[in-house]
Formats: structure tokens, sequence, C-alpha cells
């Protein structure tokens, strides 16, 4: 009856009909990664999504995502929509989204050529003036969120597909330079921040990919700081890097001393996708997730976003989409998701069966927590304690109504992800 009543209590607090049963707080895409030795995996958000109960309690799940990306409200045009007049109310509410959900931000982006606004476009600016605007938006929107992104997509796809760079009116009017300028300024704002580059079609070796080393060369010869390089990674069923060809791409970039990250993940194809479709998308999402595994500078991936609800692709390429492991009612589409898992390898330890995970609903516990925050750091020499059983690295160690050790084994330390779910890591 006790049990009953805390059955009860506990699925009224998460507002969720999902079974306690189901096992996704000890198993889970972010989970895997992390047990993978990576900093996380992750999903872009947007704020229009925000209202979408059943998607934020997904994106809020950190068994799945310990970090977000914000899709578009960190991007000049909602940040200085006008020159002088910044704007963060949009950023605002997914930087505190993160916060309250324990989740890693990467904070995307300070200079593109997309998503600018007319007055910064067609401006008119001579050189000596643009460099003045692009540092003042840069140190203003940095200052902001100083201390609170983990990353920065500093430049974003600065390009062409043949490696040479591409017109825009940060390189018609700065030249190259624009990009150095953008990092020493960034890395005097925030020198905390991790640094980043992004583009796509960088994934594997080419002109394009060329073209990036040389921007990570050109950042160093200028004396700026450059951290890592992100690979959007916007695939097509079938025409994915193959792994292999994924880590020596990556591996050609640490070489030059960043590391490096997936930062927008999603493999479209044709829709309705076909099951033979479904199976190649499969294999290509665990080519990918096994090349970042591979490489240990390659820190963690996103998905641009979780769901096909609300992919930006059936909007640019009619007819293509179904590009993300959650399907337009969120569903999860298990062939996928279960592909990232095993592709991350085992569960840790006391987590769940890619079987099991796969069962689990997308609906995490709410949390009111503000932030992950670590309660036992103690090493025990005993593998038993009056906080009961040690718990071994990854292992659950606390939350609402559990009953099992507490204490850590050496090496590892429990910290909390939300009110229902601790972990030893
Ligand atoms: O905000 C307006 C809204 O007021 C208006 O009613 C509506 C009508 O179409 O448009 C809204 O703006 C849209 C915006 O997303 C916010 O939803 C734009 O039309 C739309 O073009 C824009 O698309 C974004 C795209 O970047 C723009 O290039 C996608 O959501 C976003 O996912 C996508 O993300 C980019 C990365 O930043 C960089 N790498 C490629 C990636 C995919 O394109």
């Amino acid at each position: 009856m006790a049990f009953v009543t805390a059955l009860t209590v506990l699925l009224a607090a998460t507002g969720s009909s999902a079974t306690p049963f189901n096992r996704r707080a000890t198993d889970g895409l972010n989970i895997r990664a992390v047990a993978a030795g990576k900093q996380y995996f992750g999903s872009a958000t947007d704020n229009g999504e925000l209202s979408n109960s059943a998607y934020l309690s997904g994106l809020s799940n950190t068994a799945d995502f310990g970090q977000i990306t914000p899709g578009n409200s960190m991007k000049w045009d909602s940040i200085e929509p006008s020159r002088g007049s910044f704007s963060y109310s949009g950023g605002d509410t997914i930087q505190q989204l993160a916060v309250k959900n324990g989740q890693k931000l990467r904070c995307h982006t300070l200079v593109w050529h997309s998503q600018l606004p007319n007055w910064v476009s067609n401006g008119g600016f001579d050189n000596a003036t643009l460099i003045s605007v692009m540092k003042n938006h840069i140190t203003n929107e940095m200052t902001h969120y100083k201390g609170k992104c983990f990353h920065w997509d500093v430049v974003n796809e600065a390009l062409n597909e043949d490696g040479t760079f591409r017109s825009s009116v940060f390189y018609n009017t700065i030249g190259p330079a624009f990009i150095p300028i953008a990092f020493a300024t960034a890395a005097s704002v925030d020198p905390d921040a991790k640094l980043y580059y992004n583009d796509y079609n960088t994934e594997n070796a080419g002109s394009k990919s060329t073209g990036a080393q040389n921007i990570v060369k050109l950042i160093k010869q200028y004396g700026a700081k450059i951290d890592g390089v992100g690979f959007q990674s916007h695939f097509i069923v079938g025409s994915t890097p193959s792994q292999s060809a994924q880590v020596s791409n990556m591996n050609a970039f640490v070489s030059l001393g960043v590391e490096v990250a997936i930062t927008e993940l999603d493999i479209r194809t044709n829709t309705p996708a076909t099951s033979s479709a479904v199976a190649q998308q499969a294999k290509d999402y665990a080519a990918t997730i096994g090349a970042c595994k591979a490489v240990a500078k390659c820190v963690g991936v996103t998905i641009w976003d979780y769901t096909d609800k609300y992919s930006w692709i059936p909007g640019v390429f009619s007819g293509q989409g179904s590009a993300l492991p959650w399907d337009d009612n969120l569903n999860k589409k298990t062939d996928i998701y279960n592909a990232i898992l095993n592709a991350w390898g085992s569960a840790p330890t006391g987590g769940a069966t890619s079987s099991a995970a796969s069962s689990a609903t997308v609906a995490p516990p709410a949390s009111t927590s503000a932030v992950r925050s670590t309660t036992t750091s103690a090493a025990p020499a005993a593998t038993s304690s009056a906080a009961g059983p040690v718990v071994a690295k990854w292992g659950q160690c606390g939350g609402v109504n559990w009953n099992g050790g507490t204490v850590c084994e050496s090496g590892s330390s429990c910290t909390k992800f939300n009110d229902y779910y601790s972990q030893c890591i």
C-alpha cells in the first residue's frame, strides 16, 4: 500500500503516465555517451517548441540529452536586430532551461552570413567600422552569456564547397582576418568558453575540410585562440561518410591542436522512409557515433533537434526528412535510437539493455533543481557503509524513493541530475 502511495505521488510529480519500471533513468543516449568517455549527447531546440509539454519533457530528459543548443535564438538577427539594440529574451529562455535541467549549453552562433540583419549585410560599412560592429556584437553577446556557454560557435560556415572563403559582408569587407579577429575578441570576453569554428560538408577529407583546417591554422597564425571545430553532419541516408573516413578526418583536425564535436547531426531521406532506408540510416548513425567514440578528442554529439516534428529539413528539402531518432508524433524510432545507444557501447553498471531502453517513454521526471550538483565525493575504501552498499561508477546513487547506496566508489562522485536521479560519475 505504501508502495502504491509512493507510486501515485511519483506519477503525479512527473505528470507522466510512464511506469517507474521502465529503466530510462539508468540508460539513455547521454548516459551511454558519458559512459563512453564523452562529455555529452545533446539536442538543438528552439523557443516555439518549448510550449509543447511532451516535447519539453523529452528534451529535458538528461538520460538522453546532457546538452542543448539554441537553434535560432542566439543568432545575430535575434540578438541585435538593429544596431546597438540587444534582445536576449529568446536566448535566455533556452539558457535558463539548460540550467534548470542541469544540461550543458552550446551557444550558436556569433558571426554568420545567414540570419544576419540587413543593417549589417547591407550597411555599407568600411573595414574599420565593420570590425567595430562585429567586435561590439561579440562582446555584448558573450558578456551577457559569460560563464553560461561551455562552447561558442564563434564563426559559422565561412567556406565555399571548394574550400575557398565564402562571399559575405564580413569576408568581402574585412578579408580572411575577420575570422581571427572574431576569435581573439571572443577569447578576450569569456576565456573559459571553448571557442569553435563550425561548418558542414567538412566531415570527410576533401577541399572543404582542408579549407577548415586552414582556418584553424590561420587563427593560430594570428596568435588567437581556437579550441574546437564543429562538424555539423547534416547527412543523407546512404551517403554518410564511413566511420573510418570520419575518424581520419577528425584526426586531421586533432593533430592541429583542437578538439572536435559533432554539432548538428541529422540524416535525411525521402519521405515516407522505406524500411531499407531506415536500416541504412541506423548504420549511418552508428558510423557517425562510432567515429566520435573512436576519437578521444571528439567531445560529444548534438542532433539538430530530436524529433522530425521540429526538423528544419522538410522546409528546405521538399519530400525529405525523417532524419531524427524521434518521429513527428514524438515516438521514439527504436531502430535508430538503439543504433545510437549500441554505437556508444555498453550501458553503465546497473543500466538497461538497449531493448529495455527502447521501451522507455520520452517523458522524464520533472526537475526542480537548478543545476547539477555533486552531493558526495568521498572515496570509500569499504564496499558498504552506513549509507548502504558502495555504488559502482555509473550506478544510481540517489533520487526520490531511492533505497540503494548513496556513496560512490573511488574515482566517482554522486551527481544529481534531477530530483529523481543521481548517478556516480
Ligand atoms: O521567426 C520567423 C517567424 O516570425 C516567421 O513567422 C516564420 C515564417 O517562416 O519564420 C521564422 O523564422 C524562421 C526561423 O528558422 C525560426 O523558426 C526562418 O524562416 C527559417 O529560415 C529559420 O530556419 C533556421 C535556419 O537555420 C536558417 O538558416 C532553422 O530553424 C535552423 O534549424 C537552421 O539551423 C542551421 C544552423 O544554424 C547552421 N547550420 C545549418 C542549420 C540548418 O539549416
